[in-house]
């Protein structure tokens, strides 16, 4: 029997694949818009969220933490029966002020077991898994040179791993990254997990972040992505999935948040709306990213999309303020785009 059209979401087409997620802004875990809230409930089973849990947030000064709107963030899920990831612990970027002035080693690792320790011990079974540490790696599979790095070396990765296995042994624990599905990067990666694993840490996962375009990276790296990091003994999730449909500004490589250029009208296309020959392409493009999904949904443990809905993107101001992009499977009135549709189809006969 064919079901009703309002019936169906993505969450329950994809209930026996794998969890589908989203990230949620500060207002949504708040609940601040009806209309959007029941689309959240809806139609996702996961969730992250974007911004509240990063270290300038949460732990704005060295001796406070600010739980108010994780403590709602955990709550939203829990209500909601919701897979709860968090996200993040350790990255360079939205960092507290006062950790960026942190030069001395001893000082830094005492900053990283209590920052880690006291997140992750608060919410012990609560949370469903971490992203203990944010893009690490360049683009050539070394290490970044962050603040971490510089300050601590290397040992700083598989002491953040052991340390958030220590505050809460069942908790999932996930590398997170941009463009680690590219070759080099890649490889680094698997390089990284093997270091972990062999050094006694504990690693469940690795997350590809997925800030895409309508034609890259190409399948056959997220392929051969999925099966080498299943091979090195972690699942795989796809953490925050956006597909861009803007021009890029030359050279711009990845999901750096702190690369930024100007705006002017070549480079900002389509800002009244979306002509149909480009959400047709996006949705194929989607089509066959979930084809490719599906096909490995063993390996996959979650696929999280970043945001909502496209009005809500940060897209939208990265990396270029101001511009109108279109990433996402809804738009910015909530109504299923044909990318949506194309997903849906995948899994239930078509209407
Ligand atoms: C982004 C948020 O979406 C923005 O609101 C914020 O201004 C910058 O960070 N990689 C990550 C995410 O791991 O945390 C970033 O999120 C996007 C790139």
């Amino acid at each position: 029997m064919k079901k009703e059209k309002s019936a169906i979401s993505l969450k329950d087409s994809y209930k026996n694949d794998f969890y589908i997620g989203t990230a949620l802004s500060a207002d949504q875990i708040e609940e601040k818009n009806a209309k959007e809230d029941s689309l959240i409930k809806k139609e996702f089973n996961a969730i992250t969220a974007e911004n509240i849990m990063k270290s300038m947030f949460v732990h704005p000064f060295k001796d406070k933490y600010d739980f108010a709107l994780t403590d709602k963030f955990i709550a939203y899920g829990e209500k909601n029966k919701m897979f709860i990831h968090g996200h993040t612990l350790i990255w360079h970027s939205q960092l507290a002020p006062w950790m960026q002035k942190i030069k001395d080693s001893t000082e830094m690792k005492a900053f990283i077991k209590d920052h880690i320790t006291t997140i992750v011990s608060k919410y012990k079974g609560r949370v469903d898994s971490w992203d203990v540490v944010n893009e690490a790696l360049n683009e050539d599979g070394t290490l970044r040179k962050s603040i971490f790095l510089n300050t601590l070396g290397e040992s700083y990765l598989v002491d953040a791993f052991k340390w958030a296995a220590a505050a809460d042994p069942k908790v999932d624990l996930y590398y997170n990254d941009y463009n680690n599905e590219a070759p080099a990067k890649r490889a680094g990666n698997i390089a990284l997990i093997k270091k972990i694993k062999a050094a006694g840490g504990k690693i469940d996962g690795v997350g590809i972040q997925a800030h895409w375009k309508l034609n890259h990276p190409a399948l056959e790296e997220i392929e051969k992505s999925i099966l080498e990091y299943s091979a090195a003994g972690v699942k795989v999730a796809f953490t925050e999935l956006d597909i861009s449909v803007l021009p890029d500004p030359h050279n711009l490589n990845g999901a750096d948040v702190n690369q930024n250029f100007e705006l002017n009208a070549k480079m900002n296309p389509y800002p009244k709306s979306l002509p149909d020959s480009v959400q047709v392409k996006l949705a194929e493009r989607y089509a066959s990213i979930f084809k490719l999904f599906l096909k490995h949904k063993d390996k996959i443990s979650r696929v999280t999309f970043w945001g909502v809905h496209d009005g809500q993107s940060w897209l939208n101001d990265w990396p270029i303020k101001g511009r109108t992009n279109y990433p996402l499977l809804f738009d910015k009135d909530l109504k299923h785009k044909k990318a949506y549709n194309s997903v849906i189809e995948l899994k239930e006969t078509k209407q």
